[in-house]
């Protein structure tokens, strides 16, 4: 069986609980509170990674994308000179979903795509 590329599609760690360097310094880390009130505004803090990814110009985060679900939210498009692949940004859920999956996926220029998940609890 022949190994599947890092190109092929978007990557997530084989075991979360056991990543290895390469997964740390690209799976996306998303901080934000566990449960949001319906209509109420809440910080989601995203870095890449747990160990900090490098942003030289040969090897660089390119963008950060956010979705709720499968809905896109925003996209940070980063240059690889006094950038830092960081990015805190303000989203407000309404409706009438209880739940909401907050999904982040970067680009390295090197090592393509990388996907986390943060499933949030919304209350009334
Ligand atoms: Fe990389």
């Amino acid at each position: 069986m022949t190994e599947k590329s890092i190109f092929c599609g978007t990557n997530r760690p084989a075991d979360p609980a056991n990543m290895t360097d390469t997964e740390k310094k690209h799976t996306p880390v998303i901080e934000c509170s566990d449960s949001v009130k319906s209509g109420d505004s809440f910080q989601v803090k995203i870095s890449v990674g747990e160990i900090p990814h490098v942003m030289e110009e040969a090897h660089h985060v390119q963008w950060i994308d956010i979705y709720s679900g499968q809905n896109f939210n925003a996209r940070v498009d980063l240059t690889p000179v006094f950038t830092k692949p960081e990015v805190t940004i303000s989203l407000q859920k309404g409706g009438r979903h209880r739940t909401a999956n907050i999904r982040v996926i970067e680009r390295c220029n090197l090592h393509g795509q990388w996907e986390a998940s943060k499933e949030i609890t919304v209350t009334e």
